[in-house]
């Protein structure tokens, strides 16, 4: 018997995580991701090695996805998947396996655009309570690891970047100190942890002055790396006796630099909600300064769950609903665009 509802599986492959979601309408059946180990002996992904894990764990990642949700490939709507931006061998696997599925059960393609899918994870259904989401229009601070991003959004599919990064992604800043503490990839999480137990006003690192609401990371973390070289000239032990307080200082640097610009373009825009996502808004310093914010311009604030703000692919099955309900649909033809905006 036909199910009632939309039933969409969504695929993200973008970078080094394989991830499958069923939806039924923009609730989440089933959300299965399988990780890259192997990452953490380079210090950083390799594309090569994530497009052929991508390729070994697609098939078993769809599978137990599809059993989660406890329903058939003929069950299914439509199948949605990123196009962009990402890794091009990456994008690949994904978006050929969704092809060939696709045109097999004659069913819609979604080509859905990753960091989109990060921001509408704010609209996901949870099936236990009832939640709120956020209102148009509202902004949203994207940090992932490639990206940091203040965007404007007025409807589910319609964005305007007020902000951005002119170099590296602050989640890119995250990674490199840790590595340059001798941490494994991918560090963020990790200095996060340290961080925790440390005293975060124990070392000041610089603004870099950039003009209007964009943002610059490289030279705060070459200044990192200078501090670190310095001062173990000094101590060869200053990292290991002072890493909890390194990381919560360095840490509470970040964050104050991303906030200050969504600050003020909450201030310039008028604009009376802030959501966060992407990796890094799993950081418990910007959520906790995110709800600072909230009190101080009596503003509402939107911080996703866990699971939703690293890469996974219920965000795109969730982008690719509101899709679906416009009838925008991707043919065969479509191709990875490994840089492509919001
Ligand atoms: O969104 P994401 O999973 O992948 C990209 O699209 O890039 O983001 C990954 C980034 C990495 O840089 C990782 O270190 C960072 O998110 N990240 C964190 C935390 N959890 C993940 N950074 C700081 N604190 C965390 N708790
Ligand atoms: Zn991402």
């Amino acid at each position: 018997m036909q199910k009632s509802g939309t039933y969409i599986l969504a695929i993200e492959s973008s970078c080094d995580d394989t991830s499958c979601a069923v939806l039924r309408d923009n609730t989440v059946l089933s959300n299965v991701t399988a990780g890259q180990e192997i990452h953490r002996l380079y210090g950083g992904v390799v594309p090569e090695l994530a497009s052929r894990d991508h390729q070994k764990n697609i098939v078993p990642v769809v599978d137990a996805a599809l059993k989660k949700a406890g329903i058939v490939l003929s069950d299914l709507s439509a199948i949605a998947v990123t196009a962009g931006p990402g890794l091009m061998g990456s994008l690949l696997v994904g978006l050929s396996f969704a092809k060939s599925l696709a045109l097999s059960l004659n069913i819609p393609l979604i080509a859905v655009n990753h960091m989109q899918g990060h921001i509408l994870a704010h609209f996901i259904k949870d099936e236990e309570e009832e939640n709120e989401m956020p209102a148009f229009p509202f902004l949203c601070l994207t940090v992932s690891g490639g990206h940091t991003q203040l965007v404007k959004i007025s409807d589910h599919l319609q964005f305007e970047i007020l902000g951005q990064t002119l170099d590296d992604a602050v989640g890119e800043a995250f990674d490199k100190a840790a590595k340059i503490l001798g941490l494994p990839y991918p560090g963020g999480p990790l200095i996060d942890k340290h961080a925790k137990s440390g005293d975060k006003t124990k070392y000041k690192f610089p603004f870099t002055h950039v003009p209007g609401n964009d943002y610059s990371f490289s030279g705060i973390k070459t200044s990192f790396l200078y501090f670190i070289q310095n001062n173990s000239q000094k101590n060869e032990n200053f990292v290991c006796e002072n890493l909890e307080d390194i990381c919560a200082s360095y840490q509470h640097h970040l964050i104050s630099v991303l906030l200050k610009n969504a600050r003020n373009v909450l201030k310039e825009t008028g604009i009376k909600q802030l959501a966060i996502a992407g990796g890094v808004s799993a950081n418990s310093e910007l959520r906790s300064q995110v709800l600072e914010l909230e009190k101080e311009l009596s503003i509402k604030t939107f911080i996703p769950p866990f699971e939703y703000c690293t890469d996974n692919a219920a965000m795109i099955g969730i982008t690719a609903y509101y899709k679906f309900l416009r009838n925008d649909f991707s043919d065969l033809s479509v191709i990875p665009q490994t840089r492509i905006g919001i």
